[in-house]
């Protein structure tokens, strides 16, 4: 299973980076605000870094305006991903985009019904908001689980990318289920690192190690 951030701060993605455990990033105008800089200085860093996988999304809401912005996007780093809601006028303009070898993730989707017609449409990731159904009494896995279902019986070349991730226990659930990429804020990423069993035993390990002469 892939690993993505999800942000938009540099430091954060630089962190991951680092250390190697980082397969994409994706941001949200949410998490761009967040930055207070501009889109493209903050789009410009996080490609500079080398990660592969960078989902940009567009904020138009017509056709029209996704595709100027899309074709942007894409223009602007070999590593971009064009983010288009899925909405009527995202799914034109994702069947467009697709066709001219744009790679599209196709984000706010809350139905199995939805992730059909992101596939239908050449998206090459569909993102299940899996925390906002959670939140709403739903359970977000389950969709991911149908989605996964349905892609394995028409041998769908779509990416599942669960998203709205909220604690580790969604990363460990969307492997078990089969999703190809769980994307996660930073906080959640460090909990997967961290376990207080390694602490505890690095910390015997050191203090055990204090006993043996050292000659
Ligand atoms: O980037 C899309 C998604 O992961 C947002 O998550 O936490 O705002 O529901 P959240």
């Amino acid at each position: 299973m892939q690993l993505f951030l999800d942000t938009a701060s540099v430091t954060e993605i630089r962190t991951m980076w680092e250390i190697g455990i980082l397969d994409g990033v994706t941001t949200n105008p949410t998490l761009v605000a967040k930055e207070g800089r501009t889109f493209e200085s903050v789009l410009r860093e996080i490609c500079d870094l080398g990660v592969p996988s960078v989902s940009a999304e567009v904020v138009a809401t017509d056709t029209e305006g996704m595709l100027r912005e899309g074709r942007h996007l894409r223009g602007f780093h070999p590593a971009i991903y064009v983010k288009i809601p899925m909405t009527p006028a995202g799914l034109r303009a994702t069947r467009i985009l697709a066709g001219e070898g744009t790679r599209v993730n196709m984000t706010l989707v809350f139905s199995a019904n939805q992730a059909l017609l992101a596939a239908k449409v050449g998206a090459t990731y569909v993102s299940p908001f899996i925390g906002r159904l959670d939140d709403q009494g739903q359970d977000g896995m389950e969709l991911v689980r149908d989605i996964v279902t349905i892609y394995r019986n028409y041998r769908v070349p779509t990416k599942v990318l669960v998203a709205s991730v909220r604690h580790p226990m969604h990363v460990v659930e969307g492997a078990k289920v089969g999703a190809d990429i769980a994307t996660m804020p930073y906080t959640v990423m460090e909990k997967l690192v961290q376990h207080p069993l390694t602490d505890l035993g690095l910390a015997r390990f050191l203090k055990d190690w204090e006993k043996v002469p050292k000659g």
